[in-house]
């Protein structure tokens, strides 16, 4: 990889000054060290520290009494959340002869919302228009391992990536989460009574995974077979899936299911799949969290928490790193694909780690732009680590971070990371963002789609005590309004609203 060419330049001019007599600089990290100990960038507790709140960053308030519902929903009779784009590989959204196809989590809408991480399912739907999406229904209809149709490899399916190849071939990355034939659905029996002391994201509050009975291992799987072909109607999958698992977390980069014996949910998911603009190679980035040991006995490194002056900051100020700040290990990593193929990939040591600051690095998603790579990540305030007043400083929002190379060293944007944020008054109002360029003639404008979370409650814990009536009647399920950002050199900021789950269409694709 070009890391290597660059360390190899780097040592040679280290060894130059040394033989000079000068003083002797600090030895540049090896790059075959396991990362999250020297070489992928770190986001740092320093930086995390600065995180700011601001008109630059704030999302607009959804109208709690007014956001889409029923039959205005994005898929009418469903909530659907995590929502990602049929994408050309070099990050666009597909365009086939006029249509554009979206893939979401999904569950049929009297699901209790803390529920349906339980029993997610992948649907589809399509638009000639970007604004009016059609549902077309299971992205894999003959599908049924267990007992959640639909769902081939895994107990149910999380999110990921779908990239479409020059011969409308599409190729599915998603999360195969759970073991096939375990008994995820006790509650579809009618007695909603059994889902009523589930809180309303029960694997992200209170931070660990609370269904008892059900696993929480993820694989990395691809399904590909079928062709996307347009109609006068819509857009039409044809053909079989085969499914195959691609990567599992190897316990060295990624910690394994077995090493998170301690603190919150594991993380091994989202992929999402590009070819690099600069080496013309196809990876696959990915949600991890820091391996090498298990996390009872990994251990907050200085470089974790920044620079000697802000460590002895800390101290003055009497902020305690408590023993359960490791067990916050999120990473974004990465996987390369083997000779080009979209169904082999290896994995590599992660871009970037945030340990003592940050649990879940979520659908790390890439922008390159002029030259840049931007990676964007999503985060919930809860899977900030208990630091201080660091989980207070954190929002559920869209993090982002920019890079001159692939390798990095990544910075995070805004100097502190955060690009959007609900708004002080409804913190848990949208989540899960995706970052889609639109290129019009020579401009290429930054779009952020979410979906409609919970925009009525400020303690979403709480909301799994409510009556299953308005546990369901709080939750949106539905695409949120589209923010549009600019991407400016290190800093980004909200330049304008669309409609609810508004995709505009590049004039040019790939
Ligand atoms: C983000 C997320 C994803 C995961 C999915 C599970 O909203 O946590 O990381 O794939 O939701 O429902």
């Amino acid at each position: 990889m070009k890391f290597r060419f660059t360390f190899l330049a780097l040592f040679a001019a280290l060894v130059l000054v040394a033989c000079d007599g000068l003083p002797q600089p600090t030895p540049t990290p090896d790059p075959d060290t396991p990362p999250g100990t020297t070489s992928a960038s770190r986001w740092t507790l320093e930086q995390a520290w600065g995180l700011e709140q601001n008109e630059t960053n704030t999302i607009p308030i959804i109208d709690q009494n007014g956001f889409p519902s029923g039959e205005d929903r994005t898929l009418p009779g469903h909530h659907v959340w995590d929502t990602w784009p049929v994408r050309n590989l070099d990050t666009t959204v597909a365009n086939i002869d006029g249509w554009s196809m979206l893939i979401h989590l999904s569950v049929p809408d009297d699901v209790l919302p803390g529920k349906r991480h339980d029993i997610a399912q992948l649907r589809y739907s399509y638009s000639n228009d970007g604004v009016n999406w059609q549902l077309g229904g299971l992205l894999f209809p003959d599908s049924q391992s267990g007992q959640v149709p639909g769902v081939e490899l895994g107990s149910r399916n999380w999110a990921g990536s779908a990239i479409v190849d020059e011969n409308n071939r599409i190729y599915a990355y998603y999360t195969a989460t759970g073991v096939a034939g375990e008994d995820v659905i006790p509650q579809l029996t009618g007695d909603t009574t059994a889902q009523h002391s589930l809180s309303p994201q029960s694997d992200t509050y209170p931070g660990y995974p609370t269904t008892p009975g059900i696993s929480y291992e993820q694989k990395i799987a691809v399904a590909y077979g079928p062709t996307l072909v347009a109609t006068a109607n819509g857009l039409e999958i044809q053909g079989e899936w085969t499914h195959e698992i691609l990567l599992e977390a190897d316990g060295e980069f990624y910690q394994t299911q077995e090493q998170a014996d301690v603190g919150p949910l594991n993380a091994f998911r989202d992929p999402w799949v590009f070819r690099d603009p600069n080496d013309g190679n196809i990876y696959m980035l990915l949600e991890g969290n820091v391996g090498g040991a298990n996390k009872s006995e990994q251990e907050c490194a200085p470089e974790d928490l920044g620079s000697e002056e802000f460590r002895n900051q800390l101290e003055a100020e009497g902020v305690v790193i408590p023993d359960e700040a490791p067990w916050y290990n999120g990473n974004v990593g990465i996987a390369a694909s083997v000779n080009n193929s979209l169904t082999d990939f290896e994995l590599r040591p992660p871009l970037l780690t945030a340990t003592c600051v940050n649990q879940e690095l979520e659908r790390p998603l890439f922008i390159f732009h002029e030259g840049r790579y931007y990676l964007f990540i999503s985060s919930h305030i809860g899977k900030f680590a208990p630091i201080g007043n660091l989980q207070e400083k954190g929002a559920e929002g869209l993090y982002g971070f920019v890079s001159d190379t692939i390798d990095g060293e990544y910075r995070p944007l805004n100097g502190h990371g955060l690009v959007l944020a609900n708004p002080e008054e409804q913190p848990f109002q949208a989540y899960s963002y995706d970052v889609l360029p639109v290129t019009t003639g020579d401009t290429t404008r930054f779009f952020v789609t979410s979906f409609v979370d919970y925009p009525s409650t400020d303690d979403i814990g709480a909301v799994g005590n409510l009556p299953p009536e308005e546990q369901l009647a709080g939750f949106g399920g539905t695409l949120a309004p589209t923010v549009e950002i600019a991407i400016e050199g290190d800093t980004t900021r909200i330049v304008d609203e669309l409609a609810y789950g508004e995709i505009p269409t590049s004039t040019t694709t790939e």
